[in-house]
């Protein structure tokens, strides 16, 4: 059987056209009425199955041309169009002379079946009489065509504007998805942005604390070097001073034997008086004699000098006393002091200022290095000659210690970071600026303290520790003050 499909889909054509080459038949397409009249008119197949809505020519008027073609009016027509009118459509095309309507979509075997029937039923009528319904009224017809051509067009408007309103929501579901998403990437980006500075900041203070740890390690370590230097050297000192106060006393002892002796010889023969005189000069017993209380009592001075230094060193590491403990403050600074002392004694008149105060609990160690750190600053601050003042005072549960110097002072953009790790306004490789870092560290988070300063350009800086007394309010002797 030859088939010619009439249709302007050309998916719907493809599966019409392999439909009925699936059961044998000879396919003709044509993609509208236009092109299936000229097909059927070369071809002449043995049924047409046509599309009713189609650019060009539609299929009614398809139809209706090939109802007026003596040759090509007796092929069987039949409509395969979609429900948008109903049974009025089916009516229309029946009464221009199409074999039957068949509404789409239909399964392909399905298909086939009413194809084959309606042909049966066709070959059977043909023998009959050949339709003339075309001819009866064609004014009707083609009103009536109209009217379902309107409708169909007017169907297909609405379905075009619900696609288009339905396109219209998923573009804006779209555009509101894009601006969603832009936002939410936008927050992921700051979102991650904030994440980065917190890494970095937690990367700074790490590296901050690193260094402090460092800084404080080697501060220990200096400590704990100092101490065992002090104490090997306290021992033989021991026997040095002892010894020398028992040297003192002999030669007491011995310079009154000589004076005895020279008593003595007063008495004897002048030939013997010369011959000891004459001894007595080659050995320069008189000089020895004047010579040697001065050198023994220098070298006592010297001794005790040492002794001090030492007790200085130990007092100022207090490796013993490395955890907390009642101390005494001012004991602490004149210790340090003396350990500053070559740093300080060219540029700087120190003026103490100690008042009574109690025993405080601290970690004594710790505070002489913050103690060690302001009275260096100071020292630097001052340019030429100047004034190092300190001064102590108990107040109620807390101690106050206050140094001040009549140097350069901070500039003001400088105050509030002095306590900043790295901080310093000295040459590279004078300073590392954490002396101040190490001290707040200690001061504030260690003895829970406080530290501030006050400064005035060209005038000087005074920095004020307070510490809270804490278990310790026993109170600490005055201190013997030494320059
Ligand atoms: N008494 C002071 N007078 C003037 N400026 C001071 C004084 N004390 C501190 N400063 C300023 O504060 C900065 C930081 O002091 P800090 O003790 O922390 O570090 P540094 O002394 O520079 O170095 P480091 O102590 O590590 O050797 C100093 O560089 C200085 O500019
Ligand atoms: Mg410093």
């Amino acid at each position: 059987m030859n088939v010619l499909i009439v249709e302007d889909n050309v998916s719907a054509r493809k599966l019409l056209r392999l439909t009925f080459e699936h059961y044998g038949c000879t396919v003709f397409e044509a993609q509208d009425g236009q092109d299936g009249l000229e097909q059927a008119a070369r071809h002449k197949p043995d049924i047409i199955i046509s599309d009713a809505l189609m650019p060009r020519m539609d299929g009614f008027q398809l139809l209706m041309a090939l109802k007026t073609d003596p040759v090509l009016k007796s092929i069987p027509f039949i409509f395969y169009s979609s429900a948008y009118t109903g049974d009025k459509e089916a009516e229309l095309a029946l009464s221009l002379g199409a074999e039957a309507s068949v509404i789409k979509p239909v399964e392909p075997a399905e298909l086939w079946e009413k194809i084959c029937a309606i042909r049966e039923t066709y070959k059977a009528r043909q023998s009959k009489s050949a339709h003339a319904a075309a001819d009866e009224s064609n004014e009707q017809y083609l009103r009536e065509y109209s009217r379902i051509v309107a409708a169909k067009l007017e169907e297909k408007v609405r379905e075009l504007e619900d696609e288009i309103e339905e396109r219209k929501e998923i573009q804006d579901e779209l555009e509101q998805l894009n601006e969603t998403l832009e936002q939410r990437v936008q927050e992921r980006i700051a979102e991650l942005n904030e994440r980065n500075a917190e890494i970095q900041l937690a990367y700074d203070n790490l590296k901050k604390v690193q260094a402090q740890l460092l800084q404080q390690d080697k501060m220990a370590s200096i400590g704990q070097l100092a101490a065992g230097v002090a104490h090997e050297i306290n021992n033989p000192m021991g026997f040095i001073i002892s010894n020398l106060s028992s040297l003192g006393k002999y030669v007491e002892k011995v310079t009154a034997y000589l004076d005895a002796d020279e008593k003595i010889l007063a008495g004897c023969a002048l030939e013997i008086q010369e011959m000891a005189l004459k001894e007595r000069q080659k050995y320069k017993i008189e000089h020895i004699c004047k010579d040697m209380p001065m050198l023994i009592s220098e070298s006592a001075d010297g001794a005790q000098r040492v002794r001090q230094i030492v007790q200085d060193l130990k007092s100022f590491s207090r490796m013993d006393r490395t955890e907390f403990a009642n101390a005494n403050i001012n004991e602490g600074l004149e210790s340090t002091l003396s350990i500053a002392w070559n740093e300080l004694k060219y540029n700087a008149t120190v003026i103490r200022e100690f008042g009574q105060l109690p025993l405080v609990w601290c970690n004594q160690g710790q505070l002489n290095q913050v103690f060690l750190n302001i009275l260096l600053n100071a020292a630097h601050a001052i340019k030429e000659q100047g004034t190092i003042r300190i001064k102590t005072r108990a107040k109620e549960e807390s101690v106050t210690i206050a140094i001040s110097d009549t140097g350069s002072g901070i500039a003001p953009e400088h105050i509030n970071r002095i306590f900043d790790p790295f901080f310093t306004t000295k040459d590279v490789g004078k300073g590392t600026g954490l002396g101040l870092a190490i001290a707040y560290d200690i001061i504030t988070n260690k003895h829970g303290g406080t530290i501030e300063v006050q400064s005035e350009p060209g005038k000087g800086s005074t920095f004020v520790i307070t510490l809270p007394v804490g278990r310790g309010n026993t109170q600490a002797p005055t201190v013997l003050t030494r320059n």
